[in-house]
């Protein structure tokens, strides 16, 4: 062999080791990617879904990139006439159907996702077969994988009333923490727009009424309500830690009592109670001495104060219910009138876990969401109540 042919074997066995060398560390971890990151979505049950988050490729990362840690980045959300492809998380719930509602009818796309939990697919029946509606069966506290562009991410899964969240506890905690990391972790990787549906319930058994946003709340974390109350100040918490840290484009809403049709009428919810009480002339139970107040906000204007807050700048907690407070006693008295009710009234003394540290005021202080939203609730008790008890008398 040629002192010429030897050299260039030489360069050529060097080349070869160089890039042997350069590409083994990447292939190693790109094949132990595809086989750490292989989960099972609910939907579709066969096929393996492949984790985009924890390494996302050198592509994703330039896309991502591109789209997150950026002013208005995420395509466009708030410019009127834009489409979005949302995915709204509890979409078979009470609110996550009106929401998904309101969303199809301004002509976005949405993807529903939820475990039906405490949800029923009879409040999206007359989406599903719609060409802008997909439905996932999955429980968001697991690994979610959703194919193609989301534009924005609404997290509204959790059990939501004290019946339900007193029996399904540890699901509750999870959706919060959980379920809150996995759908900020698919926003960020899909460079979305996050909107986490908090409560008024993150103020606890206030002390300061009505509750301001800058309030911190009075909330027992170890009392059985915890569960609720705590998964939710966590979840806020969650939500502006990836606001502060990666970027992310994130609003929350603190919802204050909401009521209207689509709610179950066994929720052991007020309204839901109250309402099968009086529409089936049984006596409306009041617990304690109803001197406690709430102040109720029909669902249209929450799913109205909602999509303002998602197309809004404003990145910080936004109060969303209506001020108009009342004692439990004058909710009763309204119910059984506007029902035409034989009821009668009866105090009764509760022992059992849901009237542990129940809040005996709740007021939403909602300067904030009038000045940055130009928002304000617009139905009036007697028409809400009229609507959701004729959405409720066949069903009694
Ligand atoms: N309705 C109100 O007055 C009110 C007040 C404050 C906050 N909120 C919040 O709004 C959201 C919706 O409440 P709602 O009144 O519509 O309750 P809901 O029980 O009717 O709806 C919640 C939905 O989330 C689903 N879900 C629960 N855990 C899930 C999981 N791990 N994975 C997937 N889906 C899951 C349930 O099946 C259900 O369809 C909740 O986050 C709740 O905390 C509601």
């Amino acid at each position: 062999m040629g002192r010429f042919c030897r050299t260039r074997l030489i360069g050529k066995l060097f080349v070869d080791c160089t890039a042997v060398s350069f590409v083994t560390p990447f292939w190693l971890r790109y094949n132990s990617r595809n086989l750490n990151n292989i989960h099972y979505c609910a939907s579709p049950k066969t096929q393996p879904q492949v984790d985009e988050r924890p390494y996302p490729s050198i592509l994703a990362r330039v896309r991502l990139a591109r789209l997150v840690n950026k002013p208005n980045s995420t395509r466009q959300v708030g410019t009127q006439g834009d489409t979005m492809r949302v995915l709204i998380t509890g979409a078979a719930g009470f609110l996550g159907s009106h929401l998904s509602d309101r969303f199809i009818g301004e002509g976005h796309t949405v993807v529903g996702m939820d475990n039906l939990i405490t949800g029923n697919m009879d409040n999206i029946a007359h989406l599903m077969g719609h060409e802008r509606f997909s439905f996932i069966k999955h429980d968001v506290s697991n690994y979610i994988y959703v194919p193609g562009e989301i534009d924005a991410v609404l997290h509204f899964a959790s059990p939501a009333s004290p019946n339900d969240y007193l029996e399904h506890p540890i699901p509750t905690l999870k959706v919060g923490s959980l379920g809150t990391h996995n759908t900020l972790g698919l926003a960020k990787a899909k460079g979305a727009r996050y909107l986490l549906a908090s409560t008024s319930e993150v103020y606890g058994d206030p002390q300061v009424n009505p509750q301001p946003e800058t309030y911190w709340g009075n909330v027992n974390p170890i009392g059985p309500r915890g569960v609720y109350d705590e998964a939710k100040r966590f979840a806020e918490a969650m939500t502006l830690a990836y606001q502060r840290y990666h970027g992310l484009e994130t609003r929350i809403v603190r919802i204050f009592n909401t009521y209207g049709p689509r709610m179950r009428l066994n929720d052991g919810r007020v309204v839901p109670n109250f309402i099968h009480q009086a529409l089936t002339d049984q006596p409306i139970t009041v617990y304690g001495n109803g001197s406690q107040t709430r102040s109720f906000q029909y669902y249209s204007d929450l799913v109205d104060g909602i999509y303002r807050l998602l197309h809004s700048d404003e990145a910080l907690p936004v109060n969303i219910g209506n001020p108009s407070e009342m004692t439990i006693v004058e909710f009763a008295n309204a119910v059984v009138e506007i029902a035409r009710s034989k009821s009668e009234i009866v105090f009764v003394q509760p022992t059992d876990d849901r009237f542990t540290d129940d809040p005996k005021q709740r007021r939403p202080d909602i300067s904030k969401a009038k000045r940055v939203l130009g928002w304000e609730p617009k139905v009036q008790l007697a028409e809400g109540l009229k609507n959701t008890l004729d959405y409720f008398r066949d069903k009694v």
